[in-house]
């Protein structure tokens, strides 16, 4: 799902104090690959300023002034003022205390909300706040309003608190919570409330990870419905993609002679999964160059935790999967891929192995061909792993050829019936051999071409 300029989305999670918002909000934008905006911290930066420089909130033309020379920037998930990084020291009680009081002023809201708007602007983020979806980003794309009973909320402080090391009556806690959200909901000034388009969800009774799954299937659920509208042609290419492609292309050519054999074999229109082998990090921009069409990838969600990376490989069709245990997010994203027609490529294998050497297909590979239906092309991809093999700084010359085979229809397993993991497993099995038989297929082209070549030298 793109935002109306083919931006990517933004995404708006309020609600009151320890309903969650932070934790879930952090955990959902790095599913996503999407950078998380904690806009409270930026409030709680301002009010360590406005402490250290002895100032009463009550003082306004004096705190105007103040505020002007204030820088307050997100780097990361680290926050800085005035250029030095104020993470931890703006969590006590103290600042919170402070901050809650400057929220209610004009002067403090009208130099932050700029800030996050500028934060939100490219799209592709998590903002978690009170007023963002109301506020600072009302035409935001999907908006949640995150909310649990008092006593939970109360309980979920009063533990923060003591893995902390701080002991807390829950009376007391259950107490400042309660003051907390009246000030909240009543201030005059962007007070909490639930937008009209927002997505409640009650975290009283649900994990962290409940709670992600939930906002992340209501996000693809979005993106599902939208990439259904332009079905038809498939998404346009992002700006990046349309530039990097014929560089990346260009670059394969120069230094490894990058041939594609068959690309035809991928259809043109509609849904498509390419599998193929894998031995170099090399393989994805290799099978994105040679096919016209643009692709779509999944890579480890820890690649898009690195700053600017992580934006530039979204930005490039990368999508994040976890690498440990099943994740079920990770198949959704990729048949949402394939539901709006796009073309997908995986490795079946899972991580780079060594060149030449197929390995078995893991489950997800044949569950996503038989669940999606959508046709599969095998795909191999000989000497990438002799370019540059894992665990290698640089790359060495080597030839690549890129071998495209016809495509593979598994839509039949899913009438079928039967044991559905027998039937992923025998689809995984299917998919290996064919790219098998493309790999004796290049065997054989070298053994041909071997002599004619000797024939030149002589
Ligand atoms: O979420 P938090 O506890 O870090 O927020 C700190 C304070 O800032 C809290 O009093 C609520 C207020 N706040 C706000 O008024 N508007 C926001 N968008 C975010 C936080």
């Amino acid at each position: 799902m793109r935002g109306a300029e083919g931006r990517e989305p933004v995404i708006t999670v309020d609600g009151p104090a320890a309903a969650g918002k932070s934790t879930v909000g952090r955990r959902l934008a790095e599913r996503l690959g999407f950078r998380f905006i904690d806009t409270g911290a930026m409030y709680r930066a301002l009010a360590l300023s406005v402490d250290a420089a002895g100032l009463s909130p009550d003082d306004e033309a004096k705190l105007r002034a103040h505020l002007e020379g204030v820088d307050v920037r997100l780097r990361g998930d680290r926050l800085l003022l005035d250029g030095r990084d104020v993470t931890a020291e703006i969590r006590t009680p103290r600042i919170s205390e402070l901050t809650s009081r400057l929220t209610r002023l004009a002067a403090v809201r009208e130099k932050i909300t700029p800030l996050q708007r500028r934060a939100a602007a490219a799209g592709g983020v998590v903002l978690e706040g009170r007023d963002t979806g109301t506020v600072v980003c009302p035409d935001a794309e999907v908006k949640f309003y995150m909310d649990a009973t008092l006593d939970e909320r109360a309980r979920r402080r009063q533990a923060e608190l003591r893995a902390r090391g701080l002991e807390a009556d829950f009376g007391t806690v259950r107490g400042e919570i309660g003051r907390r959200d009246v000030q909240d909901t009543t201030r005059a000034l962007a007070p909490l409330r639930k937008a009209d388009d927002a997505i409640e969800v009650d975290t009283s009774e649900l994990t962290i990870e409940q709670v992600v799954e939930r906002m992340l299937a209501e996000v693809e659920r979005r993106r599902g419905c939208r990439a259904e509208g332009r079905a038809a042609d498939g998404a346009p290419m992002s700006g990046l993609y349309a530039f990097a492609k014929p560089v990346a292309a260009a670059l394969l050519r120069l230094f490894f002679r990058l041939e594609a054999k068959n690309p035809d074999h991928v259809p043109s229109r509609g849904p498509v999964l390419l599998v193929a082998n894998h031995s170099s990090f090399l393989d994805p921009p290799l099978v994105g160059a040679a096919v016209s069409r643009q692709l779509w990838f999944l890579a480890k969600v820890e690649l898009f935790r690195i700053p600017l990376f992580g934006t530039l490989i979204r930005r490039l069709n990368a999508r994040p999967v976890r690498r440990q245990g099943p994740d079920p997010g990770a198949l959704r994203t990729a048949l949402r891929v394939l539901e709006a027609e796009g073309a997908l490529l995986i490795f079946p294998e899972g991580t780079r192995g060594e060149e030449g050497v197929l390995r078995p297909a893991k489950t997800g590979a044949g569950m996503l061909a038989v669940t999606s239906g959508a046709p599969v092309v095998p795909v191999y991809i000989s000497g990438s792993g002799r370019a540059w093999p894992r665990g290698r700084r640089f790359f060495r010359p080597a030839r690549i050829t890129v071998v495209f085979g016809p495509p593979l229809s598994f839509d039949g397993g899913r009438r079928a019936g039967g044991h559905r993991r027998a039937q992923y497993e025998a689809a995984g099995r299917e998919m290996m051999a064919a790219i098998a038989r493309l790999k004796d297929s290049v065997a054989a082209d070298g053994a041909r071409l071997k002599p004619r070549v000797h024939a030149q030298i002589q």
